[in-house]
């Protein structure tokens, strides 16, 4: 769906055309997975699905929501009556967004909105970073807060934690405010700096697939809390603020000091050893050397199953299918307990992969998955 599908249809919803049109992209993240609530480093690039969201002002306290994707009509809330955890929706994104700006002390006076997203939802590629981006960047623009990039990102996350409820980092919404089309994004979770790092794997003869496992997970779940707790031990225990502090060089001893803390010692030694995959494969393609990063996303598979355990049989299928079909890489992406797979393949193979993968699947009786290729896309912008 387009701009002007969009806008149409907000006409046909609320009687007058919207005051612009806004989108936001989801996200495959490249390298560094659960790094980012331990002040690490990431690498996601936008995909071309995006959420599209047409706007209006409103000036009565009132936020109109409707999505073209889910049954249901106009959902009408009051501003002052939004509150953390109040909504079990999808309005509670957008909802949470709004309540995020106000408490941060922006006047919002209302507003309404129609929305669309070819984001698939629970398949780890960050659908409601989406949503809440665009409703951000959409309401940044109309109300004139002047709020950078960056700042936006960090009251998405909010809207995520405190509103929606689900503990995640900062990873996914900066991801999507922030990307650039054809690069990855290097992003340091702790002051946010950043880096766009060109990633053009069809110049190298190469493609990505994503393949989406179709097991849905959700983040509000409690293993994804229970890992960041754990990590949040493991910092304590050795006496840093994060695990990020931890320098590759000194894991043995860090490790040693934890002594018989088995899960605490399984946790850090994938953060640690997680934070260095991102600096090699940034390293890597900065030297123009993309197709070598293969063997350090198999690694990171390795450590996010055996060390981190969010794996799941159908991850582990996709990657060791992948694998023996003679793929260069790949491994499971985002928060893991389902949610999707990438295989870094030579251009020439992406069909029998693709082929093998879905061979797999059919023989051990899962559910079919959906493949599709990566192209690093345009983060967040206004489109009308
Ligand atoms: C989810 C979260 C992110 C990040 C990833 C794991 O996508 O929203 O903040 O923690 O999991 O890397």
């Amino acid at each position: 769906m387009g701009a002007e599908q969009v806008a149409e249809r907000f006409a046909e919803l609320y009687g007058s055309e919207p005051e612009g049109v806004w989108a936001a992209p989801g996200r495959v993240n490249l390298i560094g997975e659960h790094t980012d609530y331990n002040d690490g480093f990431v690498m996601p690039f936008a995909l071309p699905h995006q959420a599209i969201a047409a706007v209006s002002r409103r000036t009565d306290g009132v936020l109109r929501l409707h999505s073209a994707d889910i049954e249901g009509g106009v959902a009408q809330l009051r501003l002052d009556d939004l509150a953390p955890q109040s909504d079990a929706h999808w309005t509670a994104y957008p909802a949470g967004v709004v309540w995020a700006l106000r408490e941060a002390g922006h006047e919002i006076t209302g507003a309404d909105v129609h929305l669309s997203s070819t984001v698939p939802t629970g398949a780890g590629l960050s659908s409601s970073a989406a949503l809440e981006v665009v409703i951000a960047l959409a309401l940044n623009d109309l109300y004139d807060l002047g709020l950078k990039r960056w700042k936006l990102a960090r009251l998405c996350q909010r809207a995520e934690n405190v509103y929606v409820g689900a503990p995640t980092g900062i990873m996914d919404q900066t991801a999507s405010a922030c990307c650039e089309a054809g690069h990855a994004l290097f992003l340091d979770t702790r002051d946010l700096s950043q880096r766009q790092i060109p990633f053009d794997l069809a110049a190298e003869g190469l493609r990505l697939l994503v393949v989406d496992t179709q097991v849905k997970h959700a983040h509000s779940g409690g293993e994804y809390g229970k890992r960041r707790a754990g990590c949040e031990k493991g910092a304590a225990l050795l006496g840093v603020d994060a695990l990020r502090d931890v320098p590759y060089a000194g894991l043995d001893a860090a490790l040693a000091r934890l002594g018989d803390e088995e899960e605490i010692v399984r946790l850090v030694r994938h953060i640690v050893t997680e934070n260095h995959r991102v600096e090699q494969v940034v390293d890597l393609l900065t030297a123009g050397r993309a197709r070598a990063i293969g063997p350090v996303l198999t690694e990171g598979h390795a450590s996010l199953r055996d060390d981190f355990r969010i794996s799941c049989p159908e991850l582990d299928l996709v990657v060791d299918t992948a694998l023996a079909a003679g793929a260069p890489g790949a491994r499971m992406t985002g928060g893991g307990f389902g949610g999707s797979a990438i295989v870094l393949t030579e251009a020439a193979d992406v069909d029998t992969h693709t082929k093998a993968i879905e061979e797999a699947f059919a023989a051990a009786g899962f559910t079919a998955p959906r493949v599709f290729e990566a192209v690093p896309s345009a983060g967040a912008r206004r489109l009308v």
